[in-house]
């Protein structure tokens, strides 16, 4: 990665709070980030750190209490369709539950084709096919079998690859994948992240892992982030943090990996 690549996407100072009362309390906690062009990040923490409350943020589906996300250095506007529909073009998540997110009133042809149609480009109805085609078979989806289908037809691992799909037919400028492979075997997990890859070597998309797995974070990221009760504790270089961490609950994650050399085979 290019150290002087533009900054895409800016959060400052962003805060959640959930609850009331004597039970308000901060998910995400005053946390700063900068994702430049063609940067691979991960975000790290275990279970309850606030990571997909932050993932939710930076994709506009929930508000900050306070703070702000900047998008190519401009204050991120969610107010207008036209407003959303840009954003959503450039910004794509993956996320864990693969049945909120999607409209389940929606067959799988209209998912994928307001998909499409967000691109805004002047295709035939036969080209439109084509495109859905060919992002379902990229994810050994079979369309055919599919598209006259509603989301809740569909297996957890199918719900995934759809959303994977999307990602095919949209190529956004950053990718929010959070724990995207759960539900997908070992094998297409594989081509997934290849897919995911060359998207970013074809057009510079920023990719944002978010996981409890520090070994996979080491082995596809550039700049890991250590999130802990919602706080940024860390952050830097993979290599860096993994050589040589600071913080102590960085420490203990990663004694939670002790043989994470030897098993990526990195000496
Ligand atoms: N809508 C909500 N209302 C109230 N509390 C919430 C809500 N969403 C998340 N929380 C709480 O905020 C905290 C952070 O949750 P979050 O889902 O962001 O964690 P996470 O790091 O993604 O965890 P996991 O690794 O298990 O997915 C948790 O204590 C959770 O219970
Ligand atoms: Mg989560």
């Amino acid at each position: 990665m290019n150290g002087d690549s533009s900054i895409v996407l800016e959060g400052r100072k962003l805060n959640r709070q959930f609850g009331f009362g004597r039970n308000r309390f901060f998910a995400v906690s005053d946390v700063d980030f900068v994702f430049r062009s063609g940067e691979i990040i991960s975000i790290v923490g275990e279970s309850g750190s606030g990571k997909t409350t932050l993932a939710k943020m930076i994709m506009g589906l929930l508000k900050p209490t306070s703070g702000e996300v900047m998008f190519r250095e401009n204050p991120r506007s969610l107010r207008t369709k036209a407003d959303r529909e840009e954003y959503w073009k450039s910004v794509q998540g993956i996320f864990q539950d693969p049945f909120s997110s999607f409209n389940q009133f929606s067959k799988i042809q209209t998912l994928l084709l307001d998909c499409i149609n967000l691109l805004k480009l002047k295709l035939s109805e036969e080209e439109k096919m084509n495109m859905m085609r060919e992002a379902c078979g990229f994810v050994n989806l079979e369309f055919d079998e599919l598209y006259n289908k509603y989301p809740f037809e569909l297996s957890g691992g199918q719900m995934q690859r759809l959303m994977i799909a999307r990602i095919f037919i949209l190529k956004p400028k950053v990718l929010i994948a959070d724990e995207p492979t759960s539900m997908i075997d070992a094998c297409s997990r594989a081509t997934i992240l290849d897919m995911f890859l060359k998207l970013r070597k074809q057009n510079d998309m920023i990719i944002v892992f978010i996981t409890h797995d520090l070994g996979l974070a080491y082995y596809v990221s550039d700049t890991i982030y250590i999130m802990e009760h919602g706080k940024i504790v860390e952050r830097g270089n993979a290599a860096t943090i993994l050589e040589s961490p600071v913080h102590s609950y960085t420490k203990r994650l990663l004694a939670d990996v002790p043989k994470l050399k030897e098993a990526w085979d990195l000496g």
